[in-house]
């Protein structure tokens, strides 16, 4: 797998599980294919996207792809895919799935549908967009958990996660004694100390935190005059010191960006180096 952006890739012993830095594909409809296409020429090589077309539209993503391998840019063995299953409730009338179906038959629907999309028959990540509960993990996670993982081995993704979880919920994952997901990616806040609990779960297990509206959910953040001096000590911008910041707590992180400039900058973050004091400073900023 192709390394890019001045980072280093997710290793696990040997295995190089996912690149340093993923190029989100939300909100951007008819720009999606020419976006994703640009993201993977200014040396994105993992991307994200859902089959859930009230946010995504996955089969732009595909669109980007296949020109950027026209162009010979990149192979599809240079890149990590990931996409998502979303619960009906999560979706418009524009299902990727019969809704009349079991949950297990509307996952390997939803699936199928994804690989079509990509152009590929086999994705990186297969992720669970959000529980069916926001109170813990339901039977119907279970159920659908349980068909991902033969979607797994079958061969169509070859790891799988979750999303907008609580420590609760992976806690009574774990007590199941179901397989623990190999990502969790969740909306990250500064305010609850950059998803704290969740992100020493995972720590402890091996798990690769993804953190998603990095600077979105942290404005005060950015202004926060601490990561400004930050930012100015190292002639960065304060979004590539919290980019940076993210990676040495050991989050992969995720940038949904349209603008060309903010995508090479995010990229570079990677090269940036912060002491130990400046990321524990950027820890605590905010609770
Ligand atoms: N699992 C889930 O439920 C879930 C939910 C939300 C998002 N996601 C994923 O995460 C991806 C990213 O979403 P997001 O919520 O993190 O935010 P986002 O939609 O990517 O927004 C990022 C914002 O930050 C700005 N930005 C990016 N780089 C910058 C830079 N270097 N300097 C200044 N501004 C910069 C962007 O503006 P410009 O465009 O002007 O650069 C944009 O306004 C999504 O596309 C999606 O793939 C997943």
């Amino acid at each position: 797998m192709c390394v890019q952006g001045g980072g280093q890739p997710w290793q696990n012993g040997a295995v190089t599980v996912a690149p340093d830095f993923l190029y989100g594909t939300a909100w951007k409809e008819d720009r999606t294919a020419a976006l994703v296409e640009l993201a993977v020429r200014m040396g994105f090589r993992g991307i994200d996207t859902a089959n859930q077309r009230r946010h995504y539209f996955e089969a732009g993503v595909g669109e980007g792809l296949a020109a950027a391998y026209r162009a010979g840019i990149v192979t599809r063995g240079d890149l990590f895919l990931q996409t998502k299953y979303t619960y009906q409730p999560g979706q418009d009338h524009r299902l990727p799935y019969d809704p009349t179906a079991e949950l297990a038959t509307q996952v390997a629907q939803s699936m199928a549908s994804s690989l079509e999309h990509l152009g590929t028959d086999r994705v990186d990540s297969y992720v669970l967009h959000g529980p069916a509960s926001g109170h813990g993990w339901t039977d119907y996670d279970a159920e659908v958990w349980g068909a991902m993982a033969r979607e797994r081995d079958a061969g169509r993704t070859r790891l799988l996660g979750v999303s907008n979880v609580s420590l609760r919920h992976l806690q009574q994952l774990a007590a199941t004694g179901a397989e623990l997901p190999a990502f969790v990616q969740n909306r990250c806040f500064a305010s609850r100390g950059w998803d704290r609990d969740v992100r020493a779960f995972c720590a402890q297990r091996k798990i690769v935190y993804q953190g998603f509206s990095l600077l979105t959910a942290n404005l005060d953040v950015l202004r926060h005059p601490l990561v400004s001096g930050i930012a100015a000590r190292h002639r960065a911008t304060p979004a590539q010191v919290v980019f940076r910041f993210a990676r040495a707590v050991g989050m992969l992180a995720l940038t949904g960006t349209s603008d060309p400039e903010h995508m090479k900058q995010d990229l570079a973050a990677g090269a940036l180096t912060l002491s130990d004091d400046e990321t524990r400073t950027i820890e605590a900023i905010a609770g």
